[in-house]
């Protein structure tokens, strides 16, 4: 079974969650990328089961509205009850990097304002520790040349992502040489504290509840002790 397979086992697993959780009058946060792409797709015959989403990039409000599927602006949803969205590497505490499509900012802010955030990923996405995946960091563009170099007062070494503007009019340092990361939290607040930094693809201080993990065995339900 190769990887496309597996992400699109992990999207169906997630609309049968979603469809399990939400009703009528529930608001959907969606993530970005590759797996979410396949649940978007999949969402689509079942729009008229939730009140709408809201996106975690313009790449998905796209997708979602190709589809007739309605999408909110965060600030004008009460409550959003899930949120499902991928994610590049998983430790077992459920604490995640993302940001390799560039939507960290967007897709934190919806984990944070979610009751509850399910990550789908394929087993490849499964790590002991984190840090093998360059931990991709939205800056200020005035500010990227010194937060590099703060960045490597911290360790890391800092690779300016050519030719990317984030839908925040930002720009992207994917570090390198973090591996491995032994306290998540702890980096995630350092880089959060450079000034210039926008926001940091470490989801530890607000990780996955719930995490779908495809494998070739079926989906593993990994949940936070
Ligand atoms: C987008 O910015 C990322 O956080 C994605 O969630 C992550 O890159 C996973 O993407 P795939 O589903 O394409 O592997």
């Amino acid at each position: 079974m190769g990887q496309e397979t597996l992400k699109q086992t992990a999207a169906a697993a997630a609309l049968e969650y979603t469809l399990n959780k939400l009703d009528y009058d529930s608001y959907l946060g969606v993530g970005t990328g590759s797996t979410c792409d396949i649940f978007i797709d999949l969402l689509a015959s079942h729009k008229s089961k939730i009140a709408g989403t809201v996106a975690s990039s313009e790449r998905t409000a796209q997708r979602l509205r190709s589809h007739g599927i309605p999408v909110y602006e965060l600030n004008t949803v009460d409550e959003m009850q899930l949120y499902v969205d991928g994610a590049d590497e998983v430790n077992p505490h459920l604490e995640l990097i993302k940001g390799g499509g560039g939507a960290l900012t967007r897709e934190k802010i919806i984990a944070a304002a979610a009751s509850e955030f399910v990550c789908i990923a394929d087993d490849s996405k499964r790590v002991g520790h984190l840090g093998n995946f360059p931990l991709p960091v939205e800056v200020i563009p005035m500010a990227r040349s010194y937060v590099a170099k703060m960045i490597i007062k911290l360790g890391g070494e800092p690779v300016y992502r050519q030719n990317i503007i984030t839908d925040n009019g930002n720009v992207i340092l994917d570090v390198h040489k973090l591996y491995p990361i032994e306290v998540a939290r702890t980096l995630e607040e350092k880089l959060n504290n450079i000034t210039g930094v926008v926001c940091n693809g470490l989801f530890a201080n607000r990780p996955a509840d719930t995490v779908l993990l495809a494998t070739l065995q079926g989906i593993e339900t990994l949940t936070a002790n």
